[in-house]
């Protein structure tokens, strides 16, 4: 019998997506207002869901305490209030949208879980938009 259990959390960040390789022109083209070179900035809202089975003693999958503590020290203090192009080394080669920034997350996240949990992570860059990574 298995279980997800979820935690929500935030963080504000700026970003430019742009590739070093391509003229202004094409990064205009392709990535828009997204392109400003003074960057711009999100509120990101996550949700991280691990799945697991119920530990016949505690009665927790996973005490959702250990998932606040690696999502504080994972998320929240390396991409809070940072410009993510400028300030976070996972992005220094890797273009910042929500697709690489959620798939940056969940790594970060697995790494600290045990190997015997499914993971899931939702990012939402706006209240409209968000992805979903779940390491597949
Ligand atoms: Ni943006």
């Amino acid at each position: 019998m298995k279980v997800t259990i979820s935690r929500r959390a935030h963080f504000n960040a700026a970003h430019r997506l742009y590739r070093k390789d391509w003229s202004i022109e094409k990064n205009d083209e392709v990535f828009g207002l997204c392109n400003n070179p003074n960057f711009h900035g999100h509120n990101y809202e996550l949700i991280a869901s691990v799945t697991g089975e119920i530990d016949q003693e505690t009665g927790y999958v996973l005490d959702v305490k250990i998932l606040k503590d690696i999502i504080k020290a994972e998320v929240e203090d390396v991409f809070d209030h940072k410009n993510l192009n400028l300030d976070v080394p996972d992005f220094k080669d890797l273009n910042p949208t929500a697709e690489n920034i959620v798939v940056i997350i969940y790594n970060r996240i697995k790494a600290k879980l045990d190997s015997k949990f499914e993971l899931e992570v939702i990012l939402y860059e706006t209240p409209r938009n968000f992805v979903t990574y779940s390491g597949k």
